[in-house]
């Protein structure tokens, strides 16, 4: 099998590249032909309604969910035929819709069980790094998993990501659920890793700090990419937000 962390195959193409992705859960098609490029250093927000398929994209990328047709590229080479793994291990990390954390292990163990070597390229993290980030888990070091607030295990699950030292980071609905002040530390800690220049994709229902912190946005309905554009872009065309987005 070709190896994932190889040298580059097409420096041309984007860090990420989905072409006409197209993913069922059993015989129920969700995604049509989704296309989404992330270039390095860049900022992309997925956004639409419930059920739409942001999630389903995510999966799918991390390889979490088997391609049905179309390919996902990752510095020029296709991810077809990587498990989930590998494909962690090529430098993609997830923070996942629901947190899930290791419930039995401390937030320091948690921290620990995903840490791995520095890659060829991206930066590398420490546990003093991921403290000094959120200094509320130094705190909770010993406490368990499952004894941490929704927002401590937010930070955690961000934390254990990037233990993982990826290029990409995705994050799926990372402010969800988290009260006002929570998420504002969220974004904050997004806002940072963008300008440690972290490429990000970004799925969350508060279109605000998104508008300040994404490049771009692709924009999903019933499984299709219905439109792409920039901040500004978006913010000219607020019947796409009253009709796609609902925020
Ligand atoms: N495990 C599953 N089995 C069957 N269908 C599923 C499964 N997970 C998601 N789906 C369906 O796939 C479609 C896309 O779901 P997905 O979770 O990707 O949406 P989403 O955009 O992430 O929504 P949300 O904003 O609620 O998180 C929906 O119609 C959903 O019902
Ligand atoms: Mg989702």
């Amino acid at each position: 099998m070709t190896e994932l962390s190889g040298p580059d195959a097409g420096r041309a193409e984007p860090l990420l590249c989905l072409r006409r992705v197209e993913t069922a859960y059993g015989t129920s098609q969700a995604l049509f032909g989704v296309d989404l490029d992330i270039h390095a250093g860049e900022c992309v927000a997925l956004l639409g309604r419930n059920g739409m398929g942001k999630s389903t994209t995510v999966k799918t990328i991390m390889g979490l969910l088997r391609l049905r047709g179309g390919d996902v590229r990752w510095r020029g080479r296709s991810l077809r035929q990587f498990g989930a793994h590998q494909i962690a291990r090529a430098g993609l990390g997830l923070v996942p819709e629901g947190r899930r954390v290791f419930p039995n292990l401390s937030v320091r163990e948690n921290l620990l069980a995903t840490a791995r070597g520095p890659s060829r390229r991206g930066p590398c993290w420490s546990l003093d790094d991921i403290y000094g980030m959120f200094p509320r888990l130094r705190e909770r070091e010993q406490n368990l998993g499952c004894h941490l607030s929704g927002g401590e295990q937010q930070m955690l699950a961000i934390g254990r990501a990037l233990m993982t030292n990826p290029e990409l980071l995705i994050l799926d609905e990372a402010t969800e659920g988290l009260a006002p002040l929570v998420r504002g530390d969220i974004w904050r800690c997004i806002e940072l890793l963008k300008r440690r220049g972290l490429a990000l994709l970004v799925i969350d229902k508060n279109l605000g700090p998104l508008l300040r912190v994404a490049d771009r946005h692709y924009i999903l309905e019933k499984g299709m990419v219905v439109w792409r554009g920039t901040s500004q872009a978006l913010q000219a065309r607020p019947e796409l937000v009253r009709d796609y987005i609902g925020m």
